[in-house]
């Protein structure tokens, strides 16, 4: 198992330290059982929390049918999503297609080529075959502006031309979400978007942590912000509450705890300072010691013990979708909260992101995610486990998506869809440094449900 460990780091280019290789080890033990969520449905007289997301989870050794089917799965879906609209409702298939045809196929892109004449050379792909496509570098600035941002295994419309083996494009159109009409509640009810608190790291900001859990038990603020804070009875922990043991090469030079039941130990006892009126809707992020593997399961009950002791705490996956504040008269507000890993795959890969701000522009991230209706169109963006029901694929529009991971805080806004960049309680890293990041910790994204509004505070 030790070799298997050393083989894969060295493939992800990771240095095989012990440390790495011990907690991956304890991390392999733990994933022979899938943990299932404990608590999916929590409703008092003032809230209400459901839990949509199943533990689709499997112990088991995946196989190249596994692939196989996640693949054929997650074409199905956007086949019939696309086809079910009038303008697609005429697609065909690759196999189908006749010389002089004028055709739409949905098909995944299999290889994106930029030749330098600026012509771009796909191979697409469906259910029936392969074709060669050109997207000739003449086309309207709109459409050559979607094949910058094209990236491989995304599943979208092509219409065009059929010629001999090969299919010109004119245009391209992605899955998208339809615009959001977003459900606001009744009450006046607030949800705090946190996380990212990296807990035994030295640059782990206690102060400012400090002063947002005094604000949330009344403490701090004008009295504005003290009945908002009152009023707020939802925090999503966006992942990464601890910053983990054997991470990344030489950790242990930026650790204050080096002891990861310590960690968790610590998280609790800060979280447990949060008034029991509020549920603390935690999943984890690729600090937290479970697989990075997405997606990630809840937290380890004997690892993070004392977090599962707090009764208002509810241990989520990674990714998840929760139901917030439903009621008789009120069909509640739908949050997908993914921690944000991928995020580094298409920062660093889609030009067009960058150009848009990169890590600074979450938002622009998100619309991409919701355009693609994935939260990690290409495979291997993050790792992530073939199943069947891919967990990773948008199949229900949330009101929000919130996300982490980044430590730079965003709130945005695509097709109706409230789209929030959580903060961190970590200062900058030297890591971060070198990544390109440029964190802004001590702030806490904030959504009125009942107005939409959404703001952030400073605890800084
Ligand atoms: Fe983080
Ligand atoms: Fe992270």
């Amino acid at each position: 198992m030790e070799s298997e460990i050393i083989q894969r780091l060295i493939e992800s280019g990771e240095l095989p330290t012990p440390d790495r290789i011990k907690a991956l080890l304890q991390v392999q033990q733990q994933d022979a059982v899938s943990i299932p969520i404990k608590k999916t449905k929590i409703v008092d007289k003032d809230s209400s929390v459901e839990v949509l997301t199943k533990d689709t989870y499997i112990g088991k050794k995946y196989v190249v049918k596994d692939f196989v089917d996640y693949f054929r799965n997650r074409y199905t879906f956007y086949k019939n999503l696309i086809s079910n609209r009038p303008e697609f409702s005429t697609a065909t298939s690759i196999g189908r297609l006749q010389q002089g045809d004028k055709a739409t196929i949905i098909a995944a892109v299999f290889d994106i080529k930029r030749l330098p004449t600026g012509t771009i050379k796909l191979v697409l792909e469906d259910l029936t075959g392969q074709i060669t496509a050109i997207i000739s570098s003449k086309k309207d600035q709109e459409v050559l502006d979607k094949v910058k941002q094209l990236v491989p295994d995304e599943v979208m419309a092509f219409k065009g031309a059929v010629g001999k083996g090969v299919f010109f494009v004119d245009d391209l159109f992605w899955p998208d979400i339809p615009v959001k009409q977003r459900n606001l509640t009744k009450d006046e009810v607030y949800v705090a978007f946190s996380g990212d608190i990296h807990i035994g790291s030295k640059s782990f900001l206690p102060k400012d942590l400090d002063k947002f859990v005094s604000w949330l038990q009344g403490k701090r603020g004008n009295p504005r912000q003290r009945r908002i804070a009152a009023k707020t009875k939802y925090v999503a922990i966006l992942g990464d509450v601890v910053d983990g043991v054997g991470i990344f090469p030489s950790q242990e030079k930026e650790l204050d705890i080096n002891d990861i039941y310590k960690q968790y130990d610590v998280a609790a006892k800060c979280l447990a300072e949060i008034p029991s009126d509020k549920h603390i809707l935690v999943i984890p992020g690729n600090h937290d010691a479970l697989r990075i593997c997405e997606p990630q399961p809840v937290l380890y009950k004997d690892m993070a013990a004392p977090l599962y002791d707090l009764p208002n705490v509810i241990m989520l996956p990674n990714p998840s979708t929760v139901k917030l504040h439903k009621q008789d008269d009120f069909p509640g507000v739908d949050i997908l909260m993914y921690h944000g890993y991928s995020f580094d795959s298409f920062v660093d890969s889609v030009e067009a992101l960058r150009l848009a701000g990169g890590y600074d522009a979450a938002d622009k991230l998100w619309e991409f995610l919701l355009k693609r209706r994935h939260l990690a169109p290409t495979y291997g963006a993050t790792l992530a486990l073939p199943i069947e029901q891919d967990p990773l694929l948008i199949t229900n529009v949330p009101d929000i998506a919130a996300s982490g991971h980044i430590h730079k805080s965003k709130i945005g806004m695509y097709r109706g869809v409230r789209t929030i960049s959580g903060s961190c309680w970590q200062d900058k890293t030297a890591f971060q440094l070198r990544m390109g990041h440029n964190p802004t910790p001590g702030l806490v994204p904030m959504v009125n449900l009942k107005t939409g509004h959404a703001w952030q505070l400073k605890f800084k």
